[in-house]
C-alpha cells in the first residue's frame, strides 16, 4: 500500500518511490501539511502539526487564535477567510463574493489513476500507482484534490477537480492544480527562463520575501518560462542534496507562485494563470485542472531530472514511437528556406540517401503560394509551382530513394493572405473594434470553436492521405494577442485561453486516433512550447531555432533538468551557424546532436569528402548507441563556466553494461589544465573496455579518478567514449 490513511491521528502517508508525503485532517476540518521528503515508515507524525498564535493573523469563527490559516501549512489554500498567502482557489458566487472556503468531507482510495478528459495525464497500471481522493468542500462547491503516488518512482501527480452541487452559476476565478507547503523555507529557487533562441537556460536565487512568480500569458507556454520549478537546499548540486521539482502539464497560459512568508514558511503552486482565466460553471457541472507532477530528489538535480525522465518516458509519452529509434532525417529549413522546388529536393534527398539518412523532412513553404512568411498559413494545399502533381510524386521518388518523408505543418495559424481567411474572418482570434496585432505576420485561430479544430483536421487528414507521410512537424510561430472569440458570450471570454489550449490537444488526439503510428514532433518557433503537457502527444520536441552546437550546450543542459533526451529535437546545421555565426567542428555538431533524437538541417550536397564520412561515421554512431541515449540514464557531469572548461554528460545503459560519455570543451584556454572527467553511474566492480582504445579500467577507477581528455586543439573541440562492460 503506498497510500496509508491512519484513522486514529486522522493522517494520510503517501509513500512514492524513495519519498514520502503526509498531511492531516485538523479538529476543524481543514487539511494541514505534514511533511514531504525521505521516505519514512511510520504515521505518528502529529507532532509535527504545530499551532501558534501569531499577531495580525485572524482566525476562522469557528477557531482560536491558533486556528489561523494564515500560519499553518495547507494542502489546499482558502482565499478570503484569513490566510493571506497566495490561495488555491477562488469561487465567486452569484452575489458577486469570491471568499473560498474548504474543509474535509471525505476520501477514497483506490489502485490505478483515472485519465482527465481533454487534458494530458500521466498513466500507470494498477499495479503501479494508487490515487487518493480527497473530497473538500465549500457549501455545495466541492473540490476534490487527486494524489497519484507511482510506487517505484518518487513521483506524486496532483490534480483539482471544481464541482458545483449548487443551483446557480458560480465562476472559476482561480484553481491550482497543487499547493504545496513547507513549514521552513531556506530553499534556493531553480527555474529555466529564456527567449527565443536561447530557450530553457538554468537560473537559480535564493528565496526571498515576496511572491515570486513564473508565467505565461502569451497563449503557448512559452520561451519565456518554462511550467518547471524546482525548490532546492543551499547545499544542493548535480549529485547532492535535496531537490523538490515541480512540472505543470500544459502548454497555455500558466503561474507558478512561490512565496517566502513572513515566517520564512514558503507556499509553492502551479496551475493555469489565474490573470488570464475564468471558468463559468454551472449547476451540476464539473472543471478538472491540469495534471501537476512532483518529484523529491535527495541526489540533487540529477536525481530529480533521472525521476522526471523515468515518469515522462514511461508513464507520459504515449506515441507508437516512444521506445523505437527514430528515423534520421534531413530537414531542408536551413538547406533552403522558402526557396525550393521538387528538384532540388530531390537533390537533398539523394544525397541524404548516399550518406545513409532516413528521412526528408519539407520544412514550411510547400502550401498554398508561400514564398516567404507573408502568406498562404492555412491554405494546407499543395503549392503546385514549387511541387508539380502535388506531394504524391515527390514522396514516391523520395521512398524510391528508401527514405520515408515528413512534412512541417502550422495548423493552428492563418495569414491574411489566405484563402482560409479571406473565407472565415470569424475564425481567427479578435476583438471586434479592435485591430489585430500581429506576429510574423500572421493570425492566431481561434481553437475554441469547434468548427475551426474539424477543419483544420480534415485539411490535415486530406494531405496526409495522399502520400505516405510519416512524420510532422507541428509548429505554432506567434503569441496569441486580442484573445477574443466569436462565439463566446461576454460571461465566458476569459474562458478563450484555455479554451484555446483544449482545442488544440483535441486536433492532436483526432490525429492520432487517425494515424497512431504517425510520428508528431512539437515545435514552437523552437522550443517556445517545450512543455510536459506537449508530450503526452508527441514523443520529441524540436528544442531551439539556435542550432549551434555551443548554444545548445546550455539549452539542452536546461532542458534536460526535467525532459528526457529522447524527447529532444537535435540537428546538425551548417557552419558558420545561421544563427551565431560560429564555426564549430562537425564532429561537435555530432555529438551535440547526439543528445536528442538526431538529424541534419543543411545542404548535404554541400559537404566534402571529408565531411561526409564524418556524416557517415555520425550517422553508424547514432545507430549504435541510440538505445544508450533514448532509453538509458543521463548523468550530467559538468557544465564549462567560470573555472571549468568542459561541459560533459554521460548516457548509461539500463542494465550499466554501456556507457556513452560526450564532452566538448566551448573555449580553448590557452596553456589550460590537462582535463579529464569523472563519470557516473557505472558498477563499480565491473571492466569496462573503452572502445577503439583497448584499454581497461574498472568502474570504481572510471568514478573516482575518471577518464583523461586529450589535449584541446581549438574551440569547440568534442570527444565521445564508448565503455562497455568485459563478459
Ligand atoms: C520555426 C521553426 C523552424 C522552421 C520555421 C519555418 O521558426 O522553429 O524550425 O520550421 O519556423 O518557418
Amino acid at each position: 500500500m503506498s497510500i496509508v490513511f491512519d484513522e486514529n491521528n486522522r493522517i494520510f502517508r503517501l509513500d512514492a518511490g524513495d519519498s514520502s508525503y503526509a498531511f492531516l485532517i485538523e479538529p476543524n476540518g481543514y487539511v494541514a501539511h505534514l511533511y514531504y521528503g525521505g521516505r519514512l515508515n511510520t504515521t505518528d507524525l502529529r507532532y509535527l502539526y504545530r499551532r501558534t498564535p501569531r499577531a495580525f493573523s485572524p482566525n476562522p469563527a469557528d477557531g482560536t487564535a491558533e486556528d489561523s490559516r494564515d500560519v499553518i501549512p495547507q494542502e489546499y489554500s482558502t482565499s478570503g477567510i484569513g490566510d493571506y498567502r497566495v490561495p488555491s482557489a477562488k469561487v465567486r458566487r452569484s452575489d458577486g463574493y469570491n471568499a473560498t472556503d474548504m474543509k474535509y468531507r471525505s476520501h477514497r482510495i483506490y489502485r490505478g489513476k483515472p485519465a482527465i478528459a481533454g487534458l494530458p495525464a500521466t498513466f500507470g497500471k494498477e499495479e503501479e500507482v494508487e490515487t487518493l481522493e480527497l473530497l473538500l468542500a465549500d457549501g455545495d462547491v466541492e473540490f476534490t484534490l487527486f494524489y497519484t503516488v507511482f510506487e517505484h518512482l518518487p513521483v506524486i501527480a496532483r490534480s483539482v477537480k471544481v464541482s458545483n452541487r449548487s443551483g446557480e452559476t458560480v465562476y472559476i476565478e482561480k484553481a491550482a492544480s497543487c499547493t504545496l507547503d513547507f513549514a521552513y523555507g531556506d530553499f534556493d529557487l531553480l527555474h529555466l527562463p529564456g527567449a527565443w533562441a536561447r530557450e530553457r537556460h538554468v537560473e537559480r536565487r535564493k528565496l526571498n520575501h515576496s511572491i515570486q512568480r513564473i508565467e505565461s500569458g502569451r497563449g503557448l507556454s512559452s520561451h519565456q518560462h518554462n511550467p518547471f520549478f524546482a525548490l532546492v537546499t543551499p547545499d544542493a548540486t548535480e549529485t547532492a542534496g535535496e531537490a523538490y521539482g515541480v512540472a505543470l502539464l500544459y502548454s497555455g497560459n500558466f503561474s507558478a507562485e512561490i512565496e517566502l512568508d513572513q515566517f520564512d514558511q514558503v507556499r509553492t503552486q502551479i496551475g493555469i494563470n489565474p490573470d488570464t482565466f475564468e471558468w463559468k460553471l454551472g449547476p451540476n457541472e464539473e472543471f478538472h485542472t491540469p495534471e501537476a507532477v512532483l518529484v523529491y530528489s535527495a541526489e540533487g538535480l540529477g536525481g530529480m531530472s533521472r525521476a522526471f525522465h523515468d515518469l515522462f518516458r514511461r508513464h507520459l509519452i504515449r506515441s507508437y514511437w516512444r521506445d523505437r529509434k527514430r528515423p534520421v532525417l534531413v530537414n531542408n529549413w536551413e538547406a533552403t528556406y522558402f526557396n525550393f522546388d521538387a528538384e532540388k529536393l530531390i537533390r537533398i534527398a539523394e544525397g541524404a540517401a548516399r550518406l545513409g539518412i532516413e528521412m526528408l523532412v519539407l520544412d514550411d513553404g510547400w502550401f498554398g503560394h508561400r514564398d516567404d512568411d507573408r502568406s498562404s498559413l492555412g491554405d494546407w494545399f499543395v503549392f503546385e509551382s514549387k511541387l508539380k502533381g502535388g506531394l504524391a510524386p515527390l514522396v514516391k521518388r523520395v521512398n524510391e530513394l528508401e527514405l520515408k518523408f515528413g512534412l512541417w505543418f502550422e495548423p493552428e495559424m492563418v495569414s491574411r493572405d489566405s484563402e482560409l481567411f479571406r473565407a472565415h474572418p470569424e475564425w481567427v482570434l479578435s476583438i471586434p473594434g479592435r485591430p489585430c496585432s500581429e506576429g510574423r505576420q500572421q493570425l492566431v485561430l481561434d481553437m475554441s470553436q469547434p468548427e475551426v479544430v474539424d477543419h483544420l483536421f480534415r485539411a490535415i487528414c486530406a494531405i496526409l492521405d495522399s502520400a505516405p507521410i510519416e512524420y510532422i512537424k507541428w509548429d505554432a510561430n506567434r503569441h496569441l494577442t486580442e484573445v477574443g472569440s466569436a462565439t463566446l458570450p461576454a460571461d465566458r471570454k476569459k474562458e478563450l485561453f484555455h479554451r484555446y489550449v483544449l482545442g488544440m490537444y483535441r486536433l492532436h488526439e483526432l490525429l492520432l486516433e487517425r494515424y497512431p503510428k504517425l510520428l508528431i514532433e512539437g515545435c514552437s518557433g523552437g522550443g517556445g512550447r517545450f512543455d510536459a503537457g506537449m508530450l503526452y502527444y508527441v514523443p520529441q520536441i524540436w528544442t531551439s531555432d539556435d542550432t549551434d552546437a555551443i548554444e545548445r550546450l546550455e539549452i539542452q543542459y536546461g532542458t534536460s533538468l526535467l525532459y528526457p533526451s529522447s524527447a529532444m529535437g537535435a540537428h546538425v546545421s551548417a557552419c558558420p551557424n545561421h544563427q551565431t555565426g560560429r564555426t564549430t567542428p562537425f564532429e561537435t555538431r555530432g555529438i551535440v546532436a547526439m543528445a536528442g533524437t538526431f538529424g541534419y538541417e543543411l545542404d548535404l550536397n554541400k559537404l566534402d569528402e571529408a565531411e561526409c564520412d564524418i556524416v557517415r561515421r555520425q550517422i553508424a554512431d547514432y545507430h549504435r548507441y541510440n538505445h544508450i541515449i533514448a532509453q538509458g540514464t543521463l548523468y550530467r557531469l559538468s557544465m564549462a563556466g567560470a573555472t571549468n572548461p568542459i561541459t560533459a554528460w554521460e548516457h548509461v545503459s539500463a542494465d550499466r553494461s554501456e556507457a556513452l560519455v560526450s564532452c566538448v570543451q566551448p573555449r580553448n584556454v590557452p596553456n589550460g589544465p590537462l582535463n579529464h572527467v569523472r563519470l557516473r553511474g557505472l558498477e563499480p566492480e565491473t571492466l569496462y573496455e573503452l572502445a577503439g582504445d583497448g584499454r581497461c579500467f574498472l568502474g570504481d577507477t572510471l568514478m573516482k579518478a575518471g577518464l583523461p581528455l586529450p589535449r584541446v586543439e581549438s574551440d569547440g573541440c568534442g570527444w565521445q567514449f564508448y565503455l562497455k562492460a568485459v563478459k
